[in-house]
């Protein structure tokens, strides 16, 4: 028998217009963490996809504990002792934790000997059991809409284990968590190979990989360009076989040259539905040529802050100035016409038009301006002309160019897509929320420079991220929040990590 307890031996799959998978030969070991490193759109979904029998590869073997696999359904995979938790979850949000993991394999006891009913207590019981004993702190009666990103998470591995899973499939499950919640994910991790099982973790992130993983596989546009012992491999190693080329991890920054003011936000507040202020009398100003960065720990307003400057939010009391203009309760456009860009967090709901092309995307917010559109009459020409200029701009990469459908395109190319449409808009002032959130190194790169650019064009930059790396290496100036209030506003050379650390603690005055 071979040494692996999974092998693929060269596969091959396609999507119209693209290999997502490029004669793909790996082997993994069991009780082992097996990372798959790559890109955004590198393949390395589809190729667990492959594993876990959502595709079946149009050429190659797939081999479990040395059998071939002649059916690929979820439901052969699961038979397999094989499991998944996928990026996005699928957990049904008004029933229990218990209730969903058992969801489609019922348990059931008889009721006087012939009733059928579900064995609900039994099911807590072991399922609070399995969750000790993997230190997953999950308990079994909760709604599941009363758990956070984390805790859901660990359901969708609980669901694993209680299907006995030997095999476990995790495919970015950082990209949602904070980085205490990575520590706790990375130790469960640790403590399932202790105990025998064989873990895939997919990743873009290389600490993690360097912190846990045995062995690593690295994908580069659906090919494996590199198997390696993660020990003996550098970090700028795996980065430049990732991306194909060398890596800058710092970038330029051109002297700051602080402009007139653009953006004035004055004693905001901003309330929630309870009434409560997640905005408390916020003021600050944007100059042009400036990055100012609002730091802090998520859920403490910041985003609030970027919502209701772009007008997605209403605004309690105090007032927001563009350009000279007031705009504190204008429509959303008219901002956009007074010069406001806005990359905002959540790029699926807010950003695009997931069912629309990249070129329809690309021209949202100018199809009713001329070329485009003249006398009432579209020009998809133009639309198409226009589209091949910033995907080859911004490297935005997709199966079928100008005409793919954005839903089927990887989370940082849809990412590049926005900033691409956003920033060509020329406007003055430009907000950015979480920017590079669950991108790889080689899209945050070219979204950094990105963003420097503009602010070398003299824009007025307002950039709200929970990643402090960005936030110190990009912004002039940086206003903490803590609670809905800016605890501390100072230029950013003036200000240590650790510093603005404590502030997003609320430990420091
Ligand atoms: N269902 C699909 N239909 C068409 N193209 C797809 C589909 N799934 C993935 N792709 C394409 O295949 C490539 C690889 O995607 P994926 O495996 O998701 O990459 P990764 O997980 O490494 O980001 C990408 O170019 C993506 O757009
Ligand atoms: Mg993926």
């Amino acid at each position: 028998m071979s040494e692996y307890i999974v092998e693929m031996r060269h596969v091959t799959k396609r999507f119209p217009g693209i290999v997502a998978n490029d004669d793909v030969s790996l082997g993994i070991k069991k009780g082992e963490i097996f990372a798959l490193l790559g890109e955004n759109g590198a393949g390395k979904s589809t190729l667990m996809s492959i594993l876990f029998g959502m595709y079946e590869p149009d050429e190659g073997e797939v081999y479990v504990r040395g059998k071939k696999v002649e059916h690929f359904s979820p439901n052969h995979a699961t038979a397999m002792n094989i499991g998944m938790v996928h990026q996005h979850f699928k957990l049904v949000s008004n029933y229990t934790v218990t209730e969903n993991i058992i969801l489609g394999m019922e348990p059931q006891k008889r009721l006087g000997g012939f009733l059928p009913v579900v064995d609900i207590k039994n099911t807590n019981q072991k399922i609070a059991d399995l969750s000790k004993k993997f230190r997953l702190e999950v308990e079994p009666t909760k709604k599941i809409e009363d758990l956070n990103v984390s805790m859901q998470q660990r359901v969708e591995i609980l669901k694993m284990l209680y299907r006995e899973a030997e095999i476990l499939i995790f495919d970015e499950p950082t990209a949602v968590l904070t980085p205490q919640e990575i520590e706790f994910l990375l130790d469960i991790i640790r403590e399932m190979r202790r105990n025998g099982k064989t873990i895939i973790l997919i990743t873009h992130k290389l600490e993690e990989i360097k912190q846990v993983a045995d062995r690593c596989a690295i994908l580069n546009r659906g090919k494996v360009v590199g198997i390696c012992d993660v020990a003996e491999t550098s970090t700028k190693k795996m980065a430049e076989l990732m991306v194909g080329r060398e890596v800058s991890f710092t970038q330029e920054k051109s002297p700051f040259r602080p402009g007139e003011v653009k953006l004035t936000v004055d004693h905001l507040v901003v309330k929630n539905a309870d009434g409560f202020p997640v905005v408390n009398d916020v003021s600050f100003s944007v100059r042009g040529g400036e990055i100012f960065a609002i730091a802090g720990v998520a859920g403490n307003g910041q985003v609030e802050i970027a919502d209701a400057v772009a007008g997605l939010t209403k605004v309690s009391s105090g007032t927001i100035t563009l350009g000279g203009k007031e705009i504190t309760d204008a429509a959303v456009r008219a901002r956009n016409r007074q010069g406001l860009a806005y990359i905002p967090e959540d790029r699926q709901s807010w950003g695009l038009i997931l069912d629309f092309t990249l070129s329809e995307n690309l021209l949202l917010r100018r199809y009713d301006q001329e070329p485009y559109c003249v006398k009432g009459v579209l020009h998809r020409e133009k639309f198409d002309e226009k589209s091949r200029q910033l995907i080859e701009q911004f490297d935005i990469r997709s199966g079928q160019g100008e005409k793919t459908v954005v839903r089927s395109m990887s989370g940082g190319n849809q990412q590049k897509a926005i900033v691409a449409r956003e920033i060509d808009q020329d406007a003055p002032c430009i907000i950015f929320v979480q920017p590079t959130r669950g991108l790889d190194i080689g899209a945050i790169e070219n979204i950094h420079r990105q963003i420097l650019e503009e602010r070398a064009k003299g824009k007025a930059i307002l950039l709200v991220s929970l990643e402090l790396d960005e936030i110190m290496s990009l912004a002039d100036t940086i206003g903490v929040i803590y609670n809905g209030q800016l605890l501390k506003i100072a230029p950013a050379d003036t200000m240590s990590t650790n510093e603005v650390g404590q502030y997003m603690m609320g430990v420091k005055e």
